[in-house]
């Protein structure tokens, strides 16, 4: 049985239930391409099979791994980008204490991340703390091909090496990469790392529950099973009906495209808990490199409240009217802390004594919502009881085959990303890269054209 729900009552005032009902039809349709696997980009559904057909011997190799490794660091890079790397740091971040960081070991590496841009400042920095810590590698990169963690793992490669030495460097370094293919296959070859494997059938932005995020999150020391479980509950629910009136897949997929249809192209993904920015940021990345293609789809966009209510509230408050909103909102914190009472009240605070800090909290979310749907943006909410490896592991699920079946409402293909391409192609020009001959000498044309004018 599944926690999580869906509620869009605070949509219904821009759009009728009709409207959403009447892509019922539609909706079947593309749930069972899905399910079928014969929809548009059929050969990247591999990730709806993996938490109902779990491979046992594969978690159990996780969860040795990532033991070796928590034994041996104090700090555990994760060298990745994009799908590589955003849904470990989600997950990650969901579910450790807020100030992880600033803990003493307590047996849990603290996991960190590179190969997520190109600032030589971040890298500098990190192999500045990196000299005075006990560290392991999880080099994570499906094509084995991209320039951000290649350079960032040359770098650290170089840098361990001198710190342990080639032989031991071998023991602290692991490969997450394709089977057969690529330039960091026959390098973890070569080198005699230990492998994981992103299946063929799995693209970078649905890998989460691949080793590409099952060995962060349990070398962080998470549990893996249970993450598997609560996608599975997930998972089986949305197979019983596709029903938009019991299916909260269905119903989520269905409303955000009624809205789409009504002119709201901006959807902003809000969550209340600091612990929830890196999921906002996955969420990102899944609906914006899946359905943003063909000159179609929402624009998804993250705040992160009450933070961004005093940066972005004016904005989506007053400004245009493309918006509608998808809270994601948690019920039970897992602490408990009472706002005290003060004898002198300066700050005239006293009328909120004795109230748990969350209840102000969700009064801010409530209080935020109705002024919001006042203001003309649609409502959505995503509700779980708690943040717990269980609820991350169903959400996960639930906007992975949302964005699926949302993408076939749009008629695209919600596992190919050929715009990516464009800014790589100009930056290897930029940097002479052999092979890129033509390119560079057409783009120094251009911005030689562009001084002149
Ligand atoms: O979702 C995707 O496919 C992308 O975000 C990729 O994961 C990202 O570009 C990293 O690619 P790779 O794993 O090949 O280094």
């Amino acid at each position: 049985m599944i926690s999580l729900n869906f509620d869009f009552k605070n949509a219904l005032k821009f759009i009728s239930k009709a409207q959403i009902e009447q892509l019922q039809e539609a909706l079947d349709h593309q749930f069972i391409a899905v399910r079928e696997k014969t929809g548009r980009g059929n050969d990247f559904l591999g990730w709806t099979d993996l938490p109902t057909s779990v491979d046992e011997s594969l978690v159990s190799k996780i969860e040795a791994a990532a033991a070796r490794f928590r034994e041996k660091s104090e700090v555990s890079v994760v060298v990745g980008i994009g799908g590589s790397y955003l849904g470990a740091r989600a997950v990650i971040d969901a579910l450790s204490p807020n100030f992880n960081f600033l803990k003493k070991k307590q047996g849990n590496p603290i996991v960190c991340y590179a190969g997520n841009n190109i600032s030589e400042d971040y890298l500098a920095e990190l192999l500045e703390v990196l000299d005075a810590k006990d560290y392991t590698m999880t080099v994570i990169s499906k094509s084995g091909t991209t320039t951000e963690p290649a350079l960032a793992f040359r770098l650290l490669r170089d840098h361990m090496e001198a710190k342990y030495g080639k032989e031991e460097s071998k023991n602290r370094i692991i490969a997450i990469t394709d089977a057969e293919r690529g330039a960091l296959k026959q390098l973890a070859d070569e080198e005699g790392y230990e492998t994981f494997v992103v299946p063929d059938n799995v693209g970078g932005r649905y890998s989460v529950l691949t080793p590409v995020g099952l060995l962060p999150i349990a070398i962080a020391g998470l549990d893996i099973r249970k993450l598997m479980q609560g996608a599975d509950e997930m998972a089986q629910f949305s197979e019983k009906s596709f029903d938009i009136k019991e299916n909260p897949v269905a119903a989520y997929a269905a409303v955000r495209h009624a809205l789409y249809l009504k002119g709201f192209t901006t959807e902003i993904m809000v969550n209340y808990e600091p612990a929830l920015f890196y999921f906002t940021e996955w969420w990102k990345q899944l609906y914006g490199e899946s359905q943003g293609k063909e000159s179609k789809g929402i624009f998804p966009a993250g705040v992160s409240n009450t933070t961004d209510l005093h940066s972005m509230g004016q904005y989506i408050q007053e400004g245009m009217r493309n918006l509608f909103e998808t809270v994601l909102s948690v019920e039970k914190p897992a602490h408990e802390l009472l706002v005290p009472k003060d004898e002198k009240n300066l700050d005239k605070l006293n009328y909120l004594a004795g109230k748990a800090i969350h209840e102000v909290n969700h009064m801010a979310e409530l209080g935020t919502t109705l002024a919001h749907v006042d203001g003309g943006v649609p409502n959505l909410r995503v509700t779980v009881p708690a943040i717990n490896e269980n609820t991350i592991g169903q959400l996960i699920y639930f906007y992975e085959m949302a964005c699926a079946v949302g993408g076939y409402l749009l008629e695209i293909n919600p596992f190919d990303q050929p715009g990516v391409e464009a800014y790589k192609k100009n930056m290897f020009a930029l940097l002479g890269k052999p092979g890129f001959e033509k390119e560079t000498e057409a783009i120094q044309n251009r911005l030689k054209d562009e001084t002149k004018n």
